[in-house]
């Protein structure tokens, strides 16, 4: 949806807000909890935790949601702009993917997939920043809610947009003070973001004390 603009953009846009807005999401902060205060990989939980429940409200089966979460961050670590990791692997996820996440007439399962994959470095980043910071252990969720968004201000996860200019280049735009951008590409995940890490913020520190 980045790469595109105008009519088409505003499209695929308004089905995708229109998806979140059925979405519960203070029941996904509250299931981010509970499945954080369970984990057992205290390393992997930042991204495993939000991506799992993040799986959950995209349609998958609790059952598959964690399998799902490991194929999806294949996918966003072997693909895109800068990706780390290895593209081959993250080829031969897709198909299981999408076999998992089913779509509907809301939104489709590539579109749902897509939600997956922007749930995965900058909510862990900013689950790993609200962790490092001083606060009462255990925490409530209102209490993790005001920490991530103090973490969010002082060390946003996402720095730079990417833009491709009129020549095909691709650039970088600096979005300093606004973390989560502005304009017709404003995340339209803001909300849904911040309760996944407060959800898994007081559920690693109430696992934690
Ligand atoms: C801490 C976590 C997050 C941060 C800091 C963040 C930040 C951003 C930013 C800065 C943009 C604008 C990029 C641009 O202008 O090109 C963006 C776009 C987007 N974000 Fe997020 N995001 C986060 C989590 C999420 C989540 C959880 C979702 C949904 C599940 C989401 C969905 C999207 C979508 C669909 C776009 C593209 C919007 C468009 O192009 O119209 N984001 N995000």
């Amino acid at each position: 949806m980045r790469w595109h603009d105008g009519a088409e953009h505003r499209v695929r846009r308004q089905r995708i807000e229109r998806f979140i807005q059925t979405l519960n999401i203070r029941r996904l902060g509250d299931r981010a909890m509970a499945v954080a205060a369970e984990s057992s990989d205290r390393d992997a939980a930042p991204f495993h935790v939000p991506l799992r429940v993040m799986a959950e409200a995209v349609g998958v089966s609790a059952e598959d949601a964690g399998r799902a979460a490991a194929l999806a961050g294949a996918v966003a670590r072997g693909m895109g702009p800068g990706a780390s990791g290895d593209p081959g692997e993250a080829v031969d996820a897709v198909p299981e993917l999408l076999q998992l996440v089913r779509g509907d007439e809301t939104l489709d399962a590539a579109n749902r997939i897509g939600l997956l994959l922007q749930t995965c470095d900058a909510v862990a980043d900013l689950v790993r920043s609200a962790l490092t910071r001083p606060g009462t252990t255990p925490l409530g969720l209102d209490q993790a809610r005001q920490l991530v968004v103090t973490a969010l201000l002082d060390h946003p996860p996402v720095r730079v947009a990417r833009r491709f200019r009129a020549d095909g280049e691709l650039v970088t735009v600096d979005i300093g003070g606004r973390p989560f951008g502005a304009g017709p590409h404003r995340c339209p995940g803001e909300e849904l973001a911040i309760e996944l890490t407060a959800g898994t913020v007081a559920g690693l520190r109430r696992a934690r004390s």
